[in-house]
């Protein structure tokens, strides 16, 4: 079932998410609904906050890049309590976008490495060094855990600029393919 993304301005993407127990209720269902909810949406990474879940668990789909990132060909994931240890390695700039943030696309600065713990669909526990491009999408979608936005990242001229984008989501506007909720 595709969900709608909540959009910049809902409270629910500025919580701390929390962990779910093992028995948590349909969890199968859910995960399989964000892969359907992150695939219409053209979305490579979806976290529950984005569908109004306070909830510790994302989906990754890099196979759709797998042109541009041939080692992520087959890599479709879904990643439950994961947490963060360490951000490592050289700094890097790239462009990243966001489904709870239509329409803005900005250069964020990220740790080329991270440490990192997670239950994968199955709940078996991993403990993982990841680098490149998929620490950046887990360090961006692992950030919408902690109540954190890529627009958190940025400096205060480039919040500058794009003020009047979110401005307009906190007055509903929102332009985009996908079903969204906005604060209003
Ligand atoms: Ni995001």
């Amino acid at each position: 079932m595709i969900l709608p993304i909540y959009v910049y301005g809902q409270p629910v993407l500025r919580k701390v998410a929390e962990d779910i127990a093992p028995d948590y209720p349909n969890l199968k269902e859910l995960i399989a609904n964000m892969f359907e909810t992150m695939a219409h949406a053209e979305g490579v990474g979806l976290a529950a906050p984005q569908i109004g879940l306070p909830i510790r668990v994302v989906v990754i789909d890099l196979d759709v890049l797998s042109d541009d990132y041939p080692e992520y060909k087959g890599f479709k994931k879904a990643f439950i309590n994961p947490h963060i240890l360490e951000v490592s390695g050289e700094e890097v700039s790239m462009d990243e976008g966001c489904l709870s943030l239509p329409g803005i696309h900005e250069s964020v600065k990220r740790g080329s490495k991270i440490h990192v713990t997670y239950l994968d669909a199955d709940l078996v526990p991993h403990d993982e060094e990841v680098e490149g491009f998929l620490a950046r999408v887990m360090q961006h979608e692992f950030d919408h855990l902690e109540g954190k936005m890529f627009i958190d990242h940025l400096s205060p001229l480039r919040k500058q600029m794009i003020k009047g984008k979110l401005n307009a989501m906190l007055k509903g506007k929102a332009h985009c393919t996908y079903r969204v909720k906005t604060v209003r």
